[in-house]
């Protein structure tokens, strides 16, 4: 397929007076494209306060390819929810999407029907939220519950829907699942309630799981449990995921590539191999040394100094300048390219000027 493409593109390429490097490139962004499940371009979100706009979300762009985990990290306040639910669209109130495009399957979600859109969350693309019992409805049986989701999305009859719910419950290892499904949710711990959003979230089999801070509101040894579960599912199933945390440390294990989100900006990109072993940005090497310092078990961690910018402020310099220890005069006054090296992008004046820019 690829040798077919590379000898039509040949006579493309040379009547357009590209040469073999460019040609090749061309010919794996075409192989990427075709497996890519996801890509969002340019992505731009506002806040409506009376009369005035905030903007959250300053131009996100990246690709999901089948079968890979993207992780999105950065702190609190920095968009990471913004973008996921722009995703499914289901922004709050007063939130819009004012730029950019989502592809699902190269279709743009932003201009789907309402019914299109019905089909898409759940099957296509799923979401896990924070907080299960805010997603969760507390006087219906979990059993209803995931039935109800089959029947609205396949032609199951209700006992074809019960033994999937069953099957269910019991991959995501909740035990007694037949009996179970007559419980409501104030009957499973914390983290059982979070098992069973992930049941939920896959019982349609969705090509994307978009994970929202899924394990934030247990406590840690739970956290280990619920996050190689996710893994685990995601590896045997093949779907893709973007898996969103404030917590850097646990993306190594989860994911394949990782964004870094700085006030509404992604700053750097990259696989995690790349990310945790040559961390361009001051931003991304200051969460990372908070990790190195965990490790070590010091008593005080060198956490990043500071506050994270307030949401809106203007787009002048680079929003990590009032808190990063190098920043310089052309940082405070105007904002970086993200620039792309190697596969790896990075939004910092610091970095060697000699790579091409986006
Ligand atoms: N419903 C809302 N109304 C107004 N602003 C909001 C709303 N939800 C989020 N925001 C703003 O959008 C920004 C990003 O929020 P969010 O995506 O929730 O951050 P994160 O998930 O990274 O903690 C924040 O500055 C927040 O104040
Ligand atoms: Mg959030």
């Amino acid at each position: 397929m690829a040798l077919w493409r590379k000898t039509a593109d040949n006579k493309t390429a040379r009547r357009a007076g590209i040469d073999g490097r460019a040609q090749i490139a061309i010919i794996l962004n075409m192989n990427a494209s075709e497996d890519t499940v996801l890509q969002v371009e340019d992505l731009r979100v506002c806040f409506r306060h009376g009369q005035n706009r905030t903007e959250v979300l300053r131009g996100l762009s990246y690709r999901l390819q089948k079968g890979k985990v993207l992780a999105v990290v950065g702190e609190s306040g920095c968009g990471k929810t913004v973008h996921a639910l722009s995703l499914l669209k289901l922004l709050p109130p007063g939130g819009k999407i004012t730029g950019g495009r989502i592809l699902y399957q190269g279709k743009d979600i932003l201009s789907l029907s309402a019914e299109e859109l019905r089909k898409l969350r759940g099957a296509g693309l799923s979401m896990i939220f924070q907080d299960p019992m805010t997603s969760l409805n507390p006087i219906r049986t979990i059993g209803k519950q995931i039935t109800e989701t089959i029947e609205a999305h396949t032609s199951y009859s209700n006992l074809r829907a019960r033994a999937q719910a069953v099957r269910l419950l019991k991959k995501v290892g909740i035990s007694n699942a037949r009996k179970r499904l007559e419980e409501y949710p104030f009957q499973f711990s914390g983290g059982q309630r979070q098992r069973i959003m992930i049941a939920m979230a896959l019982c349609l089999q969705p090509n994307v799981l978009i994970a929202d801070e899924p394990t934030t509101a247990l406590d840690v040894t739970i956290q280990a449990q619920i996050l190689k579960l996710i893994r685990d599912l995601q590896r045997q199933s093949g779907m893709a995921a973007v898996f969103i945390t404030h917590n850097l440390a646990i993306v190594a294990d989860i994911a394949d590539e990782v964004l870094v989100l700085y006030g509404g900006y992604c700053v750097e990109q990259a696989t995690v191999h790349a990310l945790f072993s040559k961390p361009l940005h001051p931003y991304t090497q200051g969460l990372l040394g908070s990790l190195v310092s965990l490790n070590k078990k010091v008593e005080h961690l060198p956490a990043i100094e500071g506050y994270p910018p307030a949401p809106g402020m203007p787009e002048k310099g680079c929003p990590f300048a009032p808190r990063c220890p190098y920043a310089g005069e052309k940082c405070h006054s105007c904002l970086p390219p993200l620039i792309e090296q190697e596969q790896h992008k990075v939004r910092c004046w610091l970095v060697e000027k000699n790579e091409k820019s986006r």
